[in-house]
């Protein structure tokens, strides 16, 4: 069964609190948090998300997956570090040298977190076979990292099937998360591709019923 990582980035001020509350109910397994900083992506959340976090920080225990689409990635670690996440991920796309990447991965473990890389459709699953052993997820982006309701890019399918035959063939224990236009019509060829965490925004919160749509898509 996979587990579920639902993404705030596209709901409303006016709605975060009854939608906190109502994600809780319907038992997401964790709330995805999309910080982007201008930068690396043309849109800015950080602002946004610190104050989510806020919110989540008086009403919630479940886990946060954030997910870090930022350039100064020590910064926004540090940045995020008092919401004690579960999953701190940085993009592989946003280091020039492997030891800086090597590094922040570091320093996020160090502080309690597990650490998560995450590449962008364009970039070739091979380019971090290498760095599988320093991290415990992967986050594949089915879409172009930078705003939320795209659509799934098909070809990023292999990608995972390719990682999780990796993963398989090396026994390691990493686990694949699998990000952007993810719904309850395309979230069984993610599952078979070989997904073990779902991120969804839209297709949970645009939707009239999480519980509904969460259990169908941990089915
Ligand atoms: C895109 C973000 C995704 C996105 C998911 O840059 O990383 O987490 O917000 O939202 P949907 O499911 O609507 O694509
Ligand atoms: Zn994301």
């Amino acid at each position: 069964m996979v587990e579920i990582s639902t993404s705030i980035l596209s709901v409303k001020k006016d709605n975060i609190i009854k939608t906190i509350y109502n994600l809780e109910t319907a038992k997401t397994d964790y709330f995805h948090i999309d910080v982007m900083d201008g930068d690396f992506v043309e849109n800015n959340t950080t602002e946004v998300m610190l104050e989510y976090c806020d919110y989540l920080d008086s009403i919630t225990n479940i886990p946060l997956d954030v997910h870090l689409m930022v350039s100064n990635v020590r910064r926004y670690i540090d940045m995020f570090l008092p919401y004690n996440p579960n999953i701190i991920t940085i993009h592989f796309e946003a280091f020039k040298d492997k030891n800086e990447l090597l590094d922040a991965l570091d320093y996020i473990k160090s502080n309690h977190c597990r650490a998560g890389i995450s590449i962008k459709p364009n970039t070739n699953i091979s380019e971090i076979f290498d760095i599988l052993k320093y991290v415990s997820v992967v986050l594949v982006m089915t879409v172009e990292p930078g705003k939320g309701g795209q659509k799934l890019i098909t070809s990023t399918l292999n990608k995972i099937e390719e990682l999780h035959r990796y993963i398989e063939t090396n026994k390691l224990d990493t686990v694949i998360e699998a990000d952007g236009g993810i719904n309850l019509e395309n979230v069984s060829d993610v599952k078979e591709a070989g997904c073990d965490i779902v991120v969804s925004g839209t297709g949970i919160i645009n939707s009239d019923n999480y519980n509904e749509v969460i259990k169908n898509m941990k089915l």
